[in-house]
């Protein structure tokens, strides 16, 4: 079962978090980060960032989770910009080993194979960052996504659009379709690290940890998975039913086992 780590604040879990990546490359310097977008992760990078000054990452590779499809390159919200400004020029990484599912329109059909074709050669992910979205998606897998899927185009749910309209001038402006990794692609990585903060994401921490594996929570996929930390706020663990044995089991925790 998942790991479930509950942390006072975003800023302690991206701490934690930058830690054990920091941990990663200077084990294995051409590591391969699966990267996501959206409010959650920032924490993360921003504790990479002050970590980074003493770790070579120039050979460090990294995967975006999805993209919107059609959405005009130079949007600020392209994912392409979000991971351009948020991941590799605070941290440093040489853009060319930093791929996002192309979203352009022309070239739409084959761009999901090409993306698990990169992925593959170069040699999987070693640790994937995600957020889940409040009607319990990883990557952009909506409901009745399922367990099996490799990267592909998707249309997001409408939930799914009014949650991401805060990053745009209007809902209307949300693009309707996405490329992303799908749910077979997310549990291929070796390790999975999912971050949640917030009451508003309660329910769907709790479908994916706790409830049935089932695609209608598609974040449930993680209970299939034999490497995967949770972290989460004490708001965002609100409606898990055994998270007193969580804190339990993590201030127990021998210290030598990292996450
Ligand atoms: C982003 C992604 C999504 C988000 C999710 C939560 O690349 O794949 O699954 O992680 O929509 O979004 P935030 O973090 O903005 O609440």
């Amino acid at each position: 079962m998942a790991e479930v780590v509950i942390v006072p604040d975003a800023a302690r879990a991206g701490v934690l978090v930058a830690e054990e990546i920091v941990r990663l490359i200077t084990r294995r310097p051409d590591a391969v980060l699966g990267v996501a977008t959206g409010s959650t992760p920032l924490p993360v990078y921003e504790a990479l960032r002050e970590r980074v000054g003493g770790v070579d990452v120039s050979l460090l590779r990294a995967f975006a989770l999805d993209e919107y499809v059609g959405i005009d390159p130079d949007h600020p919200e392209s994912y392409r910009n979000v991971i351009r400004r948020e991941v590799v020029e605070p941290l440093g990484l040489d853009p060319e080993r930093v791929r996002v599912p192309a979203g352009a329109l022309m070239g739409i059909e084959t761009a999901g194979e090409e993306y698990e074709e990169a992925i593959a050669s170069a040699g999987g992910i070693d640790l994937q960052i995600l957020g889940i979205g409040t009607d319990g998606h990883i990557g952009f897998n909506e409901p009745g996504s399922s367990f099996a899927s490799r990267t592909r185009v998707k249309t997001l749910t409408q939930q799914t659009r009014e949650d991401n309209a805060r990053f745009f001038e209007s809902v209307d402006d949300v693009p309707e379709h996405c490329i992303t990794q799908g749910l077979g692609t997310i549990l291929a990585a070796r390790h999975l690290v999912l971050l949640a903060f917030g009451a508003g994401k309660a329910e769907a921490v709790a479908g994916a940890i706790e409830g049935p594996v089932t695609a209608s929570v598609p974040g449930s996929a993680i209970q299939l998975h034999s490497h995967v930390t949770v972290v989460v706020d004490e708001a965002a663990a609100s409606a898990l039913r055994f998270g007193d044995y969580y804190r339990y089991a993590w201030s127990h925790k021998p210290a030598w086992q990292g996450l």
